[in-house]
């Protein structure tokens, strides 16, 4: 069997990606955001549309995160529970991205194929973080679909959120990495 590379490799730190369900400050600092976005920007980009965009929320800016989810929550009926519980969901992590796929009007290139390249985004983002040491978490959930609070967000009719990136400090060494490497034989077949 190939031997198992290093965690801190490139090859080990796919291998033992996993997400972070309970983060807490410090999240990424200027800095590091930057080089995790940078990473960002290199993602697989088909006629380099650069078909996405990222709205950071930390400090004062999670709360308004939280206010724009709860008016989205208001007007789309939601439960009473669900409305009082929406402030306080961006405060699961000391940063939240809320990745946009922003398409470009373009010919060549389906809605679809820029709408993929968008949630790479969100997954370089995550290793980006990792590789710092930060631990993170891709949520959806309703308010990912929802016209209304894409609206509270400015975004664009033709704009999607693929995703809300939570990242911060693992809470716990044990939710870094996985035990073992997962088996292949479920999801290969040859053509
Ligand atoms: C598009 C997408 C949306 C997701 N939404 C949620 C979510 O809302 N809540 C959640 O707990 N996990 C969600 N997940 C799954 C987690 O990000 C994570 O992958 C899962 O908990 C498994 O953990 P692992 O990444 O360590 O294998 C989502 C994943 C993807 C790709």
């Amino acid at each position: 069997m190939t031997p198992i590379p290093a965690a801190d490799s490139a090859l080990g730190l796919l291998l033992n990606r996993r997400s972070c369900h309970s983060v807490r400050a410090p999240g990424p600092n200027d800095a590091e955001l930057e080089l995790i976005l940078r990473a960002a920007l290199r993602v697989p980009d088909f006629q380099r549309l650069r078909p996405y965009r990222f709205l950071a929320a930390r400090d004062d800016g999670l709360d308004r995160l939280g206010r724009a989810m709860q008016r989205a929550a208001v007007a789309a009926g939601r439960s009473e529970a669900e409305i009082a519980r929406t402030p306080r969901m961006p405060h699961r992590a000391p940063l939240v991205i809320t990745v946009v796929a922003s398409p470009r009007p373009n010919t060549l290139v389906p809605l679809f194929d820029q709408q993929l390249c968008a949630a790479c985004s969100v997954l370089t983002l995550q290793l980006a973080a990792r590789a710092l040491g930060y631990g993170g978490l891709w949520r959806s959930g309703w308010l990912m679909y929802d016209r209304g609070f894409h609206r509270e967000l400015g975004l664009g009719e033709d704009e999607q959120i693929v995703g809300f990136l939570y990242l911060g400090t693992p809470q716990r060494a044990e939710e870094t990495t996985h035990e073992a490497v997962p088996d292949t034989h479920d999801v290969l077949r040859w053509i």
